[in-house]
């Protein structure tokens, strides 16, 4: 058996991380001989909530887990960790400008970065969950004095994993018959979903729709009438059918994202801090098409975008130029 890891969970009270906890804890996430010491870092009004979390932990006796601890302040939250998943996020409060939201993340996240930097492990970890997920990545990286920005990364994993799921329904296929889906850009509907790498038993997805379909053109329409905008505004939807916003499906992206980037993939897609790949301006936290060997997120080069592609890809970078620009004009970066 290993060292234990230890797992810090911002947010750890919140519905996303009673749908994570217990799944990490089982050892879904690291594997069954990687030992899990949790850290639950909260506010002080969510400490209760993850207390009863950490009790319900105890009474599930999982052989992986190595302890819990909950505290509320981000150093003592962060000490040691090898894996920081940044949860815990400011929402959107009625009639809040974008600029406020921003401003408000920007005050837990410029905080938590600087704690990781006093006090996480040296080879940790960090993925954003909580929204606006790239931009507050962003400003958690540049508020790490001395982490290299390539330890932090932003959720996209969910916008991926709903992707796949309407193209397997589509395509009466397991999910994991489809492969080399893509998502670029920002967490956000302006996010692209790109199917022209994608595969179906080998065979081009884009193919594969024109076959069921009955045609190039009908599977282009569904692509740009039905699949987009479903998967843009997935997260809308759930709220409308559920009357509450993803949780398990968010966990369950944020644990694989985290299990693919320690375990390793071929291919998936998450959002990292950007070296100038793609044209994307270097320090923007954007999603691309990852890889991983198991000692973190590369972005894979050499994708072709076609013009229609490129075009909606810029948009969601404008975006996010546009969120770095508010943060830099808050005085933030
Ligand atoms: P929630 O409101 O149930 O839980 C959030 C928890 O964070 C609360 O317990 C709150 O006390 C805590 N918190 C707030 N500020 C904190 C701070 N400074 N430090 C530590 N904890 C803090 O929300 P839920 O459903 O768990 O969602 C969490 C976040 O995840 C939201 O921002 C949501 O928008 C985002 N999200 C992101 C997705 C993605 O794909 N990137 C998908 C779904 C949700």
């Amino acid at each position: 058996m290993e060292q234990p890891t230890t797992v810090t969970i911002t947010g750890a009270g919140g519905q996303i991380g009673y749908a994570l906890l217990f799944r990490i804890a089982a050892g879904e996430m690291l594997g069954p001989d990687r030992p899990v010491r949790l850290r639950l870092l909260e506010i002080p009004q969510g400490l209760t909530a993850a207390e009863g979390a950490a009790l319900e932990l105890q009474d599930c006796a999982f052989p992986l887990l190595d302890g819990v601890e909950i505290t509320d302040d981000p150093v003592t939250g962060f000490d040691g960790a090898n894996i920081a998943m940044l949860v815990g996020a400011r929402p959107r409060g009625p009639g809040m400008e974008r600029a406020d939201l921003l401003a408000a993340n920007a005050g837990i996240f410029g905080p938590q970065g600087a704690a990781i930097a006093a006090a996480a492990a040296s080879d940790v970890r960090v993925v954003v969950v909580g929204n606006p997920a790239n931009t507050n990545a962003l400003i958690a990286a540049a508020s790490a004095q001395g982490v290299p920005a390539d330890r932090f990364s932003a959720l996209t994993r969910l916008d991926h994993n709903r992707a796949v799921g309407q193209l397997a329904e589509m395509l009466d296929a397991r999910a994991d018959e489809i492969e080399r889906m893509v998502i670029w850009g920002n967490h956000s509907a302006t996010q692209f979903a790109d199917v022209s790498s994608a595969a179906f038993r080998d065979v081009p997805v884009i193919d594969a729709l024109a076959e069921r379909l009955g045609g190039a053109t009908e599977a282009v329409a569904w692509l740009d009438d039905t699949f987009l905008p479903r998967v843009a505004k997935r997260g809308a939807e759930i709220i409308e059918v559920r009357g509450s916003s993803s949780v398990a499906s968010a966990a369950n992206a944020a644990l694989e994202h985290v299990r693919d980037e320690q375990r390793g993939t071929p291919w998936t897609s998450a959002a990292v801090v950007s070296r100038g790949e793609y044209g994307v301006p270097e320090g923007l936290v954007c999603s691309f098409p990852v890889t991983s060997d198991g000692s973190g997120y590369r972005v894979l080069e050499g994708i072709d975008l076609d013009e229609r592609g490129r075009a909606l890809f810029d948009r969601s970078v404008a975006e996010l130029v546009s969120e770095r620009d508010t943060v830099r004009a808050l005085g933030v970066l």
